[in-house]
């Protein structure tokens, strides 16, 4: 039997792919958010890990100096809740390569678009200026260089003539909503043997 694998959900902004892994775990992906953080106070997600009996921290960039110190920062605090597996769901930071290496092979990221295409920002906007038949998402291990660690799974879906970023942004939503939790469950699989040892 796989053994509950703990994970840390790191966020900042509205937290619905956060949402996707809570309601995944409550019909049976085994694992447990021991801690959600974010960088920004007012980030919805902390409201949606609160509801869930989730324990929320807000650590923000803004009382650092550097990126060094808010990331030697943000391991500590990891490391508090001892997660086996780091879930970037909308955390919009750039990691210094000494904490990707802490934690090397550890930490997904979700990213609005079919990597390598559009590594970044604004992947929507972009599609539609060069007029892409398709788009996606790409779920991928991070690496010290951004949005560039290989690819654990991608989804696709069609751009129509009439779609806008708004319009975009909720079928790149749907899949994720479908996808992470999916991805999580794969890695568990695939590291149980090792958690449990
Ligand atoms: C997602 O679209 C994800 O691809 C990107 O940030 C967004 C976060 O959305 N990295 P949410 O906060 O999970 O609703």
């Amino acid at each position: 039997m796989t053994s509950i694998t703990r994970i840390a959900v790191l966020i900042s902004g509205n937290g619905s792919n956060l949402q996707a892994i809570i309601d995944a775990i409550q019909n049976g992906l085994p694992a447990e958010i021991a801690v959600v953080i974010s960088n920004k106070g007012d980030a919805y997600g902390l409201q949606r890990a609160q509801k869930a009996n989730i324990p929320t921290k807000v650590l923000s960039h803004k009382d650092y100096k550097t990126r060094e110190d808010y990331d030697e920062a943000l391991k500590d605090l990891l490391e508090q809740y001892q997660p086996k597996l780091i879930v970037l769901a909308g955390f919009m930071r750039i990691l210094t390569a000494e904490f990707v290496h802490h934690f090397e092979n550890r930490i997904l990221n979700i990213h609005p678009s079919l990597l390598p295409k559009y590594p970044g920002l604004n992947t929507h906007q972009q599609v539609l200026e060069n007029k892409d038949k398709t788009h996606g998402i790409t779920i991928h291990i991070v690496t010290a260089e951004l949005d560039a660690g290989p690819a654990l799974a991608q989804a696709e879906c069609e751009v129509a003539l009439d779609d806008t970023e708004e319009t975009l942004k909720q079928k790149i939503q749907k899949l994720e909503h479908k996808l992470y939790p999916e991805v999580i469950q794969q890695w568990i699989e695939k590291h149980s043997q090792k958690i449990s040892d």
